[in-house]
């Protein structure tokens, strides 16, 4: 028996096919131990999500990560629709919910937009710790632990070195161990 972290990676791009920096990390995260790499837009093209499926997949791992290309300051649609449908009350929150407490929860973002167009005064004007809260709110409803974001940002100035770079980076630290 393992007693390393188990984690699952609910991935949600619609467009995987022309995706560069998510089809890498993803690609990355399916070729490391412990963790399951779940794409939400291929399992339900018809975006008729299993809610049963799902759950059982989140009660079967320690460590979640919602990893999506950042659509207007927050996640493609599906992803949001998993939300509303998977986390039911009575199951995840509410009375008798608590089957994903004690679990870690961490956001993976690609952005177009560059790190430094993200803070007060820049043409974002808001950082993505602020646009990521509504993650960390429901994190927080979960109890769960919600760890620092990993974030891809100003993809187009990114060479491939970096790429792999970053690349590296996610795999160790979703693969890592649980904060204490
Ligand atoms: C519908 C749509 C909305 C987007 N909204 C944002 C946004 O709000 N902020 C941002 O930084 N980038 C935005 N982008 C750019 C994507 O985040 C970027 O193309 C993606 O992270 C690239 O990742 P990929 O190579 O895996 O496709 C948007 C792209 C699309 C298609």
């Amino acid at each position: 028996m393992s007693n390393q972290v188990k984690t699952l990676v609910i991935m949600a791009h619609p467009e995987l096919n022309q995706s560069r920096i998510n089809k890498r990390l993803a690609a990355e995260a399916e070729e490391r131990a412990n963790v399951t790499v779940h794409h939400l837009y291929t399992a339900y093209p018809d975006e008729n999500i299993d809610v049963v499926h799902e759950q059982q997949l989140l009660e079967a791992h320690d460590r979640i990560v919602l990893q999506f290309p950042f659509y207007w300051y927050s996640s493609p649609s599906l992803l949001k629709k998993w939300q509303d449908t998977v986390l039911q009350y009575g199951w995840a929150y509410g009375t008798g919910g608590y089957k994903l407490h004690g679990k870690e929860l961490i956001i993976a973002i690609s952005s177009g937009g560059p790190q430094e167009a993200y803070q007060a005064g820049g043409p974002n004007h808001y950082t993505y710790s602020e646009l990521l809260r509504p993650f960390q709110a429901t994190a927080n409803l979960l109890g769960m632990t919600f760890r620092r974001p990993f974030i891809v940002s100003g993809i187009r100035g990114i060479s491939d070195e970096q790429l792999e770079e970053y690349a590296s980076q996610y795999g160790n630290y979703i693969q890592g161990p649980p904060l204490d």
